[in-house]
């Protein structure tokens, strides 16, 4: 075997964000670019020799190349073994159920989740831990540290890989087994959920939509769904990974998931079930027959009826959201008697509390949702986990979200996001916004008037780490709030997100327009942010 030293020069833009390394496909084809990460993560992590390494990635373009690129570089680092999904396809949640079932040391998962892909669009490079989990912040801050240092990178000599060929071979000293990216997940899944029950509620008639987006989880979906579940061919929609995602965002929000928003809204056409996921099958979309239910709305209504699914049966241990994703779960976890977590934005912030076993559930008004059976969020498990609830509780999406508002009240929520901003001018009003906090308490806009303003910062209680700085928050009388942040996954500028939140208690009023419930807030918003004044923008480009 030989091992090659490749000598490099440093980037120094290649800061992990939310969610990994990630920029355009031009931006990563520059030579050494996607070599000085990956070498960056294995000199940090530096696994016992031997380890094992999974690798898989969302299917877009620039997957393969970079997949036996790592192959090379894994084996000249040490690793005695390279797990990588067959056409080097692995969903998130499934390379995160795979790092945990063979107890793997870490695996790269190729990805820029829900942004476009193609030669001209985006990809990106996440590194995960042990526990199948995004690795944490001192991990990322030290990769970014070494990236600004690093001279050299090491690979083996080896031609390229017949990736779409299962079994095992032999690359350097090491093994590389390509296997099927989707069974260890969707047994895992048959082990949470009662697929009987499901099954017979499909043959009683239940009928759903999925639209897969042409990204990664078409395969997933129509090995649960369609052949596990039984629904009919055809319940998985746009179920071929494409490079390119068919020029879409596979973005599994109303704008973007449009066509199955605009079916579901029909009320003759309609199945009883719609739901899609993303590029690379972390997020979730779910909308009943004529009605959309928000993540943050979701998570709660899950949390709520988990107990209804065998892996819950026992109960949650406690629930975690993001700071931005709305309080609803919190009212479902005070009736359950069980702990409520408020963690930053990431997922990655979840990790040590599932880790410790402090909460069972977890999710993002981001769109994710999912539990302790991986360290991931996982779009079609929440998507089972719904199948399960309805067919348990023989009652339709919109009966469970009536029920749900009628016992715990109605968190309204939106997020508005003004996207590529000018980083400057985007900073410019981050920061005047936090120099004005301190004198917003008692200060009146509209009907509303601020209780108390502040800047989020974290405190986790298992590992005893502070992360400050994570988004702008003013809480008004009443539980209505508005939270302020930076984006940390675009590619493209700065995109500005205001979420939105307005809280009606049982008695109040639960059936209105989000639009009507939230124009006080966005009103205030503008009022105490300047968003016009800073950005030249006068509307959302995205609401969600
Ligand atoms: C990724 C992360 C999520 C996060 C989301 C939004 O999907 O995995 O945990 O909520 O990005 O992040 P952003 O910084 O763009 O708001
Ligand atoms: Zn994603």
């Amino acid at each position: 075997m030989t091992i090659l030293t490749h000598p490099t020069t440093p980037y120094l833009d290649q800061k992990p964000g939310t969610s990994g390394l990630r920029k355009k496909v031009r931006h990563f084809q520059q030579p050494n670019y996607a070599e000085n990460f990956i070498q960056a993560v294995f000199d940090v992590v530096a696994a016992p020799a031997g380890s094992t390494l999974v690798v898989g990635g969302d299917g877009r373009f620039h997957n393969r190349t970079v997949i036996q690129q790592a192959i090379r570089m894994a084996a000249a680092n040490g690793y005695g073994r390279v797990l990588v999904g067959q056409g080097g396809i692995l969903s998130t949640p499934a390379a995160s159920a795979v790092i945990r079932k063979y107890g793997a040391n870490g695996g790269l998962i190729l990805s820029a989740s829900h942004n476009p892909g193609g030669p001209d669009e985006d990809f990106g490079i996440k590194y995960n831990g042990a526990n199948g989990g995004p690795a944490p912040e001192n991990v990322t801050e030290a990769v970014f540290a070494r990236t600004k240092a690093i001279d050299r990178w090491l690979a083996v000599d080896a031609a390229d890989l017949d990736l779409d060929a299962p079994g095992d071979s032999v690359v350097g000293a090491m093994t590389v087994s390509v296997i099927d990216p989707v069974a260890d997940w969707a047994d895992l899944m048959e082990s949470l959920f009662d697929f009987a029950l499901i099954r017979r509620a499909v043959a009683d008639g239940l009928t759903m939509a999925f639209d897969a987006m042409h990204a990664v989880t078409g395969p997933y979906a129509h090995e649960v769904l369609e052949r596990r579940l039984g629904f009919a061919a055809g319940t998985v929609r746009n179920g071929v990974p494409l490079e390119d995602f068919g020029g879409h965002h596979p973005d599994p929000n109303l704008v973007h998931a449009r066509v199955l928003h605009d079916l579901m809204m029909d009320p003759e056409m309609a199945p009883a079930f719609g739901a899609a996921s993303d590029g690379d099958g972390d997020r979730n979309l779910i909308i009943g027959k004529g009605i959309f239910v928000t993540p943050s709305d979701s998570l709660a209504m899950l949390a709520a009826n988990a107990h209804l699914a065998p892996g819950y049966a026992n109960g949650l241990a406690g629930v975690a959201r993001s700071m931005p994703t709305s309080a609803a779960v919190d009212r479902v976890a005070q009736g359950l008697g069980i702990a409520c977590f408020e963690t930053p934005t990431g997922w990655k912030f979840f990790g040590n509390l599932l880790d410790a076993g402090k909460a069972t559930l977890c999710g993002e008004e981001s769109a994710g949702t999912g539990s302790d059976h991986v360290r991931e969020k996982d779009g079609l498990w929440a998507v089972l986990l719904w199948l399960n609830v309805i067919a348990a509780r023989g009652a339709s999406v919109a009966e469970i979200a009536r029920g749900h508002w009628a016992r715990y009240g109605r968190n309204y929520y939106a997020r508005h996001d003004y996207e590529a901003i000018e980083s400057a001018r985007a900073d410019a009003l981050m920061a005047e916004l936090a120099a004005a906090l301190p004198a917003l308490p008692g200060r009146a806009f509209g009907p509303l008037s601020v209780a108390a303003a502040d800047s989020f910062s974290y405190d986790d209680p298992v590992d005893g780490s502070t992360s400050t700085n994570q988004g702008l928050r003013v809480q008004f009388e009443g539980g209505s709030r508005v939270v302020f942040r930076l984006s940390g996954t675009g590619t493209e500028g700065a995109t500005l997100r205001v979420y939105l939140e307005r809280y009606e208690p049982p008695s109040g009023n639960l059936a209105a327009e989000t639009p009507d419930m939230l124009a006080d807030l966005v009103a205030a918003a503008e009022a105490i942010a300047g968003i016009a004044r800073h950005t030249g923008r006068t509307a959302p480009d995205v609401i969600t």
